[in-house]
């Protein structure tokens, strides 16, 4: 069957206190909504509309860039009123529809696929877990067969209800034409005049059908209503991916202390080092040694290669099989060859470095002129002298030598060496002429 899917993002999100919509708050380097829309993917959803505010304009935009649509809820008046403003989006469409919340960074394409499966037994489903601290969690109360009785929200919940732990997710799964029905027939009288989501299974059973639960596990369907729970969505993220990358045979010493992107692949035998950080877009091969305190983002680093302690892979670095980026080395745009080395203090942007290469210490790459980006070419096996300032755009030839302290303005050729600095001057006994002269002038001053 066709699959369709409804985020609800037009929520003012108002305990993040942010300017910027709750759903874009980013865990793993990747919005809310991204998490969410990526796991429908997975499911098998082609179709996915997405619920704005009328502001929501950045919501919109991120939206399209992953393939969704919009749809504005003029209103924030709930959730059901949120998922009946993408009927129209979906006017044409016929199959099942699944309705998540925009704020489930950890769910997983396996976790909907069990709602979807639940929807199956009889047109209806939802997602709930046991909580161990339910918090404000809508309450999910069961009948003895199992199928739901209903959902009460916190806020309406009665003590002895709020001391049931199953919880309701934000995830459902109905057939799309029944569902803009029985959302279109909601009524907002409860504690917060809301038209609750939570209400149309009430509506589906007044028709004679049954909610299915699914009892899915608690970390896949966490939360996200405001900053503290936006940090502990990512400790839950970060874990999931740390304990899958031991298992695929990745060495981490403390990974407790290593910090991934949502995307980030790492293949086996790579080694981390303690305190490295990955921004998103980054690919380590087979056999690589990440040293301490290094930071790498959109970089691909081959077999063999060295980075850090300290080095910083910016967006564009590609660096070669068995090359060392040594600490306090920042790369960007660059491609370095195989079996380079820029190991101390040294900055390589949009440049390209031939196998083998040897970059001196306090070696920069001059590429911005305040206006423009220009390129450095540094050929194979060459060696360039420390403290080398290379001007782009230049080549410096293969096997070619730069002398320390150079500033090289102009091509060199392979095979040459360029030397660009003032000539070494020798005045000899002149220091201590110097001295002889200035303890002479402060003691007659003193008299
Ligand atoms: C909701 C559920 C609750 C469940 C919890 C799980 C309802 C009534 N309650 O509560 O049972 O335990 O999620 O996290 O559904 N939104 C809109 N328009 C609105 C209101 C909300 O688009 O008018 C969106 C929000 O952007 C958010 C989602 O709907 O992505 C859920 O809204 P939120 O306010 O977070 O609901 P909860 O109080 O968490
Ligand atoms: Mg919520």
């Amino acid at each position: 069957m066709s699959k369709a899917a409804i985020i609800l993002a037009a929520g003012q999100g108002t305990r993040m206190k942010s300017a910027l919509p709750k759903v874009l708050h980013k865990v793993a380097g990747l919005p809310l909504l991204g998490h969410v829309a990526a796991a429908l993917r997975g499911a098998g959803v082609d179709r996915i509309v997405v619920v704005t505010s009328a502001a929501g304009e950045d919501v919109r935009a991120y939206a399209a860039t992953l393939g969704a649509a919009s749809a504005i809820q003029q209103q924030q008046l709930g959730t059901g009123h949120a998922a009946a403003s993408a009927r129209e989006a979906l006017e044409d469409f016929s199959g099942m529809l699944l309705i998540v919340n925009g704020d489930m960074p950890l769910i997983t394409s396996d976790t909907i696929s069990e709602c979807a499966k639940a929807q199956g037994r009889t047109g209806l489903a939802l997602l709930a877990f046991e909580a161990a601290d339910p918090g404000a969690y809508g309450r999910v109360l069961r009948k003895p067969d199992g199928f739901l009785d209903r959902i009460v929200e916190y806020k309406d919940a009665t003590a002895a209800e709020r001391s049931v732990a199953l919880c309701n997710a934000g995830c459902y799964a109905a057939d799309a034409r029944n569902f803009f029905r029985w959302a279109g027939a909601l009524k907002n009288d409860n504690a917060q005049k809301e038209y609750y989501l939570t209400d149309v299974p009430i509506l589906a059973r007044a028709e004679g059908l049954e909610c299915a639960v699914a009892v899915t596990d608690e970390v896949s369907v966490t939360g996200v209503n405001s900053r503290a729970e936006l940090a502990e969505a990512e400790v839950k993220f970060q874990l999931r991916i740390r304990a899958r990358l031991l298992r695929d045979g990745v060495t981490m010493t403390a990974p407790e202390t290593v910090f991934f992107a949502h995307d980030t692949a790492v293949e086996n035998d790579v080694e981390i080092e303690p305190f490295v950080v990955f921004g998103p877009g980054v690919t380590v091969k087979s056999g690589a040694r990440l040293r301490s305190h290094s930071h790498l983002e959109g970089a691909t680093v081959a077999r063999g290669a060295i980075i850090g302690p300290f080095a910083r892979l910016r967006p564009g670095a590609k660096i070669g099989e068995d090359a060392h980026i040594g600490n306090f080395v920042e790369v960007k745009n660059a491609v370095v060859g195989k079996g380079a080395k820029a190991n101390h203090l040294t900055y390589l942007g949009d440049a390209r470095i031939g196998e083998g290469a040897n970059i001196g210490a306090g070696t920069i790459t001059c590429n911005y002129d305040g206006f423009t980006k220009s390129v450095t070419e540094i050929g194979a096996g060459a060696f360039i002298g420390s403290d080398t300032a290379l001007v782009a755009p230049v080549k410096v030839g293969d096997g070619a030598i730069t002398g320390a302290g150079s500033v090289i303005t102009k091509d060199v050729a392979a095979d040459a060496l360029a030397v660009a600095r003032g000539k070494q001057v020798e005045i000899a006994g002149w220091a201590k002429a110097f001295r002889e002269r200035k303890k002479a002038k402060k003691q007659s001053e003193q008299k």
